[in-house]
């Protein structure tokens, strides 16, 4: 069984003290950094753009996880590319073309990941999923941290698993939205790879504790 990885969501982070949280993260057990970026069109928030991924990255010592909540997100393919980003991950919801997103994505260099809003199906994926280097499953709807959990995505971790083994992949499976130490274990046991938290390490009182916690809860 492969290690199972934590990755803070930056959203939740205090922006008048990013590098001071960056920082903090670099230092915990955390494995990568996971950014928000929201346009206010494809969702109903806009969290931040490129200048202070930019400055995200000038610091961050781990891998840089970039979830794109975009409308048109093929505009900006080489941009994240030439920020430094490690994994791009595009909404299905917001690609008409996917498979060309995802391999325009490839050719940069970066892991293609695809993200799944709570009411898309994870058979949907059943014609890509070999291109595919990660798995989204959202289980909050996107636009926010500090949401509820959505108790249906134990059954699309598991269904996503099974399609994965199917079709002989390799694709990690990714949680975003509401994780706690509540879920994490259901989570791991269901099928997950990767577990992005935001605000229950970023509002935490010791934050790397809660990293630290976490971690050994899935591993
Ligand atoms: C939601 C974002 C999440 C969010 C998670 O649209 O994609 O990454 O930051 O935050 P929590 O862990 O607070 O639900
Ligand atoms: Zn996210």
């Amino acid at each position: 069984m492969s290690e199972k990885l934590i990755a803070p969501s930056v959203l939740a982070a205090d922006f008048a003290n990013l590098q001071r949280d960056v920082e903090m993260i670099n230092n915990s057990d955390a494995d990568w950094f996971h950014i928000d970026i929201m346009d206010g069109v494809f969702v109903p928030n806009i969290s931040f753009g490129m200048p202070v991924l930019r400055d995200i990255i000038k610091h961050a010592t781990k891998t840089i996880d970039v979830h794109l909540m975009i409308v048109d997100p093929d505009r900006y393919i080489q941009t994240f590319a030439d920020l430094g980003s490690t994994i791009l991950t595009v909404h299905y919801e917001a690609c008409t073309h996917l498979h060309r997103t995802v391999q325009a994505i490839k050719a940069t260099g970066m892991k293609a990941g695809v993200a799944l809003n709570p009411h898309t199906s994870v058979h949907l994926l059943e014609d890509v999923i070999q291109d595919l280097d990660m798995v989204c499953i959202m289980s909050v709807n996107p636009g926010f941290g500090g949401q509820s959990f959505i108790e249906n995505t134990y059954s699309k971790v598991s269904a996503l698993k099974e399609l994965i083994t199917r079709k002989n992949a390799s694709t990690l499976i990714e949680i975003d939205g509401g994780v706690t130490n509540k879920n994490a274990k259901q989570l791991v046991d269901a099928g997950a790879d990767v577990l992005v938290a935001g605000s229950y390490v970023f509002k935490a009182s010791d934050p790397v504790t809660t990293v630290k916690e976490l971690r050994k809860l899935v591993n």
